[in-house]
């Protein structure tokens, strides 16, 4: 595999991130596939985050400030979803918070897509907090709607919901969990959130995920369960669920390696996954690569960065799904295929993914 040019990969990157952005703040997903036109608020925290470290603090920080009004406009729903919640209730369907937006912050109008997913509204706090801290921001502008998405994710956090891939929503997932605990720690620790409202919440997660997130020493796709997922490596980095030296976290890298990896780089989501095959996804590889950055293993996460680049088109696009992939489940291409068109390209996250590992290496655009 020749030497990729990485800061160029890394500034066209930037520039597929910060030109398809909208006026208003919102990223789309992918700009041209057919459903990703709306803006996810767990791609797009991911977004912000490669944008805020990246050189471009202006595109993350209207990202911030479009989720936060997108929360507040809806303060009547989180306070009946509370209400709910403290009544013993099942909140109703529709007061639930979208998981994905219209560019213009409206509720996405897709019938049968699963809405209720909490991760996003974690991961949104944990992006807040790193770029408000990095950048030395004033973090009055989003109080409200930091109050408020505490207030939602203390009353939700322990209700089954759609995962990161917006299935098995019956299932608790440790990845929510961990994007959950990431987002309430993070807010707690900078002075925006109450403890109060915070510290019960993130022990009776860590009790749930303790007892009922493991098995053979590593977390579990969901609770109760036994398969892997490779977001759970957003438990460790960047959510810190657990140590990320200790031997949850290197056993549940291990099994990730073990069972989702490819030997020439790029990650599986899960064994069973059969969206376009079951490919390998850059935003995984991304994620793996992060944590060993992180963790001093800094070859280990050249090769997922140099394995992502070698998956951008000649005009430098990164895809949702590695082309030409080993897929899982073959079999199951031509149906995704034929309904959607070929996968989605440019996914902005994966090259959201792309930037956070370079710059975890000291690759800047
Ligand atoms: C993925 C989600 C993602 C969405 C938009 C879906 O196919 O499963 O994780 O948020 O696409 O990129």
């Amino acid at each position: 595999m020749p030497t990729p040019d990485h800061r160029r990969l890394a500034a066209r990157s930037l520039a597929v991130i910060t030109g398809h952005q909208d006026p208003g703040g919102g990223y789309p997903a992918a700009p041209d596939y057919p459903v990703y036109g709306f803006s996810w608020l767990r791609d797009g925290s991911f977004i912000a985050e490669a944008a805020s470290r990246a050189g471009a603090p202006g595109s993350a920080t209207a990202f911030h400030t479009w989720c936060a009004r997108a929360v507040t406009e809806r303060a009547e729903r989180v306070r009946r979803v509370v209400a709910a919640r403290r009544a013993g209730e099942r909140p109703a369907e529709g007061d639930f918070l979208p998981t994905r937006y219209t560019l213009d912050g409206q509720d996405p109008d897709v019938a049968g897509w699963g809405e209720f997913q909490t991760d996003g509204y974690g991961t949104w706090l944990w992006a807040l907090t790193a770029h408000l801290e990095r950048h030395r921001l004033d973090p009055a502008p989003y109080r409200s709607a930091v109050t408020l998405t505490v207030d939602y994710l203390a009353a939700t956090w322990d209700l089954p919901c759609n995962d990161w891939w917006e299935e098995s929503d019956e299932e608790r997932h440790g990845s929510t969990l961990g994007a959950i605990h990431g987002g309430l720690a993070a807010a707690a620790r900078a002075g925006l959130a109450e403890p109060a409202a915070v510290t019960p919440v993130l022990t009776a997660l860590g009790h749930l995920v303790a007892r009922h997130g493991t098995h053979e020493g590593r977390l579990t796709k969901w609770l109760g369960g036994e398969a892997v997922d490779a977001s759970l490596l957003a438990c460790l980095t960047p959510f810190s669920l657990t140590d990320p030296y200790g031997p949850l976290a290197t056993r549940t890298v291990a099994a990730v390696e073990r069972q989702l990896l490819e030997p020439g780089g790029g990650v599986h989501r899960y064994r069973g996954d059969v969206f376009y095959g079951g490919g390998q996804w850059p935003v995984l590889a991304g994620l793996l690569g992060w944590h060993h950055a992180r963790t001093g293993r800094t070859a280990a996460a050249r090769r997922q960065l140099d394995w992502i680049a070698a998956q951008a088109t000649g005009d430098g696009l990164l895809p949702e799904q590695a082309p030409g992939a080993r897929l899982l489940h073959p079999e199951h291409l031509a149906r995704w295929v034929e309904e959607w068109g070929p996968n989605a390209t440019p996914l902005l996250w994966s090259h959201a993914m792309y930037l956070i590992l370079a710059d975890a290496l000291d690759i800047r655009p």
